[in-house]
């Protein structure tokens, strides 16, 4: 098949590619390069630089390259902060940006979509381990919202032509990098996310981690999550592309391992990955956080014949083994 990825320089984007093509996949990429990294665009992949919101952009594209069959969507602002101080730049950018990518697909027939969607449309769940069934709950950021309305759009969109296939893959916590350290995650500025901070604390970067909250109703206080190997969740695209050989669809799939783990557990199996003892401090609770949130992935497994297979402790050490590759990230210098 030949695929356009949008985002494909971009973490999760970029472990995706290298598993298309390790399955033999043909890869057109489009990306801004806005968080994205050049360096992680794999060298057999196509590249084309430029905005998803640029329409002349996105079509000149996609005539160049005929014979695209699916989309794999990951391009979007992601940072649940900043989203709630730049709500315009999140909905201009995630929401139009797909409604021109849609636009442009329409147009020239092209109807298979996997979407990147995430475990915050399910707000603070109704119920664990969280399955498809639970109902969306209360969103508190713009970047959440986001990805509630284009899980309708798209649904939208088949509802008005059968035609569309459409994957939403719901994502639970993405970590670790892929095994040959070549590339991962290196987010820009100070990470908001746990284990980019943990591995900036491991490589001496940062001097210790702030855990937030330790009042919660969890085994030790601290928030739990599913924290999933990044090149599982990779495979896991790989697999739903199978779905485009059947009926057209909306399909939902939580992607995760169906375990959670505390804070102070993922520090511990990062601190037996790095061999160091890594310094924190417990801090207030951050705001918009929930207690757990971990899912029960059966239904990957039985229609997508995807379970994750690498646990917290190869999470941890191929994170670690890129970080240390990589102590500044893909920046070789500045
Ligand atoms: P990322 O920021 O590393 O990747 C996003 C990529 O999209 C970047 O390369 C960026 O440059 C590109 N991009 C953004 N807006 C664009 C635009 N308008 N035009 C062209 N390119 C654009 O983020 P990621 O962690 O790889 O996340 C990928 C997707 O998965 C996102 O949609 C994100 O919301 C979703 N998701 C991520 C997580 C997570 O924890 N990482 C969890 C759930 C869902
Ligand atoms: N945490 C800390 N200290 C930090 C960072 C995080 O204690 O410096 C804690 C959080 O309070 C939470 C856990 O670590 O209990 C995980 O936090 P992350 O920020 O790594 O991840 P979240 O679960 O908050 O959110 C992530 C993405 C969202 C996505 C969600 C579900 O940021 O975009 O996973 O996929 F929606």
């Amino acid at each position: 098949m030949k695929i356009l990825v949008l985002g494909g320089a971009g973490y999760i984007g970029s472990h995706t590619v290298y598993e298309l093509i390790d399955a033999g996949e043909e890869v057109v990429i489009i990306d801004n390069l806005e968080t994205g990294h050049i360096e992680a665009v794999h060298p057999k992949a196509k590249f084309y630089k430029g905005d998803l919101r640029d329409k002349d952009f996105v079509d000149s594209v996609k005539k160049k390259k005929k014979d695209i069959d699916a989309v794999i969507h990951f391009a979007g602002l992601k940072a649940v902060g900043e989203s709630v101080y730049k709500p315009l730049e999140y909905y201009h950018n995630n929401i139009t940006g797909t409604l021109i990518l849609c636009d442009v697909m329409r147009n020239h027939g092209v109807k298979n979509i996997i979407f990147s969607s995430s475990a915050t449309v399910y707000g603070d769940p109704a119920f664990i381990p969280i399955t498809e069934e639970c109902p969306k709950g209360q969103i508190t950021n713009p970047y959440g919202q986001t990805k509630g309305m284009l899980e309708q759009i798209l649904t939208d969109f088949h509802v008005a032509d059968p035609e569309w296939n459409v994957v939403l893959l719901r994502y639970f916590n993405p970590i670790g990098a892929h095994e040959s350290g070549l590339i991962g995650e290196d987010p820009k500025g100070i990470p908001n996310n746990l284990v980019p901070y943990i591995a900036q604390v491991a490589v001496g970067k940062l001097e210790k981690l702030g855990v937030f909250g330790d009042d919660y109703d969890t085994p030790d206080g601290t928030g739990v999550r599913d924290y999933i190997h990044v090149v599982d969740l990779a495979k896991g695209h790989v697999k739903a592309l199978k779905k485009f050989e059947e009926k057209p669809e909306v399909r939902i799939y939580n992607l995760g391992t169906g375990i959670g783990y505390s804070v102070l557990d993922v520090l511990h199996a990062y601190e037996e990955a790095c061999g160091k003892t890594l310094p924190y401090e417990i801090k207030p609770r951050r705001a918009g956080d929930i207690a757990t949130c971990y899912c029960d992935a059966t239904k990957a497994k039985e229609e997508l014949g995807w379970a994750a297979e690498k646990g917290i402790k190869e999470m941890c050490a191929d994170s670690w083994k890129w970080q240390s590759m990589n102590p500044d990230g893909y920046r070789t210098e500045d």
